[in-house]
């Protein structure tokens, strides 16, 4: 049983990822004496923090016991370390990601992984073909909620699986009277903005897992606002989308609508909700709670909720109870990613999973400048 010391470079470490979930969560396993591997050895990530302005890295290098830090990527990519997490702004992932595959490191990044199916699988092949351990960032199963909609459906509760709704997002203030929630560079195409690029990330493996695989999809995006002010008080046009709503074929027949936006004012439990129909019974998901209502709880509506008051749709659902406590989704995906590397544990979001859920956007981006429906081909490494 002995220590073993794992470098790992955080590229992006100031990023809202960077600081409250990659550099956090590592710290807390490392803190913790490490991540007790199946032979007993003990795992310590000792990390490497990344960023491009020399005062902000070294206060929080600082702010955080001391951690190692450099502004000079290529040479974190010399270093001994083993492992690269790229958590910086989207654009410009797949060239960094090159980088750290030619210098030998396991790669363990954000979504999306590339902007086009093409790059990302040529990531998953460069990796696959250097025998390196690669990953995705996939979280949001790990949510309780969806957890516990994953749990429902692997119970067999739904029967047939008929329909999944996802209904998500809330709105970003464009920063001119109110400060903007969201950095601006995620409304610039080139530096790897745009909503479905961004969240079809993570629908697509929600979708495969929750439901089936998705076969085809047909999408219609918009700007709602086409100018925004940015962090320096400039103005800027906006020239990717703010608004995704796509239809969806799954495997088995299922069918499925995503409606996206941040130029919406959501009134409903979370500003992410996923709802599976199937012939059995049907569950409503937010990010932390998960309800059900079966065939036999299921009150008649169609008649009732003619008149005011006539039937209240919220009863009839029950909710389903927190199991054993979790652990945070992104320290999770730490994890698992940690035992792959240390202990040859099986993995399932590789790039290849990476490059599937950018395929959705890709897809999603033709069919709606095509105007038609796609089919998704099956990808192979
Ligand atoms: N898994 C998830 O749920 C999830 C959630 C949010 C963001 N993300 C992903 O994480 C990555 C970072 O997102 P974030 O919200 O932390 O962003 P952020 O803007 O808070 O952080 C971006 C980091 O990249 C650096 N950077 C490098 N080049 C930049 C550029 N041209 N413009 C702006 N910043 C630049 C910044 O200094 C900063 O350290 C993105 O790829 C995003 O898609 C994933």
């Amino acid at each position: 049983m002995a220590d073993r010391r794992i470098g790992i470079i955080i590229n992006g470490a100031t990023g809202r990822m960077g600081t409250t979930q990659h550099m956090a969560h590592l710290l807390a396993i490392a803190a913790e004496g490490g991540l007790k591997l199946k032979n007993g050895d003990r795992l310590i990530p000792e990390l490497m923090l990344v960023g491009r302005d020399a005062r902000r890295m070294a206060a929080l290098a600082a702010a955080h016991g001391n951690q190692r830090w450099t502004t000079n990527l290529d040479e974190a990519l010399a270093g001994p370390d083993r492992i690269f997490m790229d958590c910086s702004a989207t654009g410009g992932r797949p060239e960094r990601v090159r980088k750290a595959i030619a210098a030998g490191k396991h790669i363990h990044i954000e979504k999306p992984t590339a902007p086009t199916v093409e790059e990302a699988m040529e990531l998953a092949r460069l990796a696959d073909k250097a025998g390196l351990k690669h990953g995705v960032i996939q979280d949001k199963l790990f949510l309780p909620g969806f957890a516990k909609l994953l749990f429902v459906k692997n119970s067999g509760f739904f029967g047939r699986i008929l329909s999944v709704k996802i209904d998500a997002g809330s709105w970003i203030f464009d920063g001119a009277t109110q400060e903007c929630q969201r950095p601006s560079w995620n409304y610039r195409k080139r530096d790897g903005g745009g909503l479905a690029l961004d969240m079809m990330a993570h629908w697509r493996y929600m979708i495969d897992r929750l439901v089936a695989p998705v076969t085809a999809v047909s999408a219609l995006m918009s700007t709602a606002m086409p100018e925004r002010v940015d962090e320096a008080g400039q103005r800027y046009t906006v020239d990717a989308e703010d608004t995704n709503y796509a239809l969806l074929q799954m495997q088995g027949g299922a069918i499925g609508v995503i409606l996206n936006s941040w130029a919406t004012r959501p009134r409903r439990e979370d500003t992410m909700m996923v709802q599976i129909d199937g012939s059995n019974g049907s569950a409503v998901a937010g990010r932390f709670r998960c309800y059900t209502q079966s065939a036999v709880n299921t009150p008649e509506a169609f008649i009732k909720a003619a008149v005011p008051g006539g039937v209240d749709l919220m009863a009839h659902w029950q909710e389903v109870p927190d199991a054993i406590p979790v652990k945070p989704p992104f320290r999770q995906c730490w994890e698992l990613f940690l035992r792959h590397v240390g202990e040859d544990a099986p993995y399932l979001p590789t790039l290849i999973e990476g490059a599937k859920a950018v395929q959705l956007a890709d897809l999603a981006y033709r069919s709606f400048a095509e105007r038609r429906w796609i089919d998704v081909p099956e990808l192979r490494l």
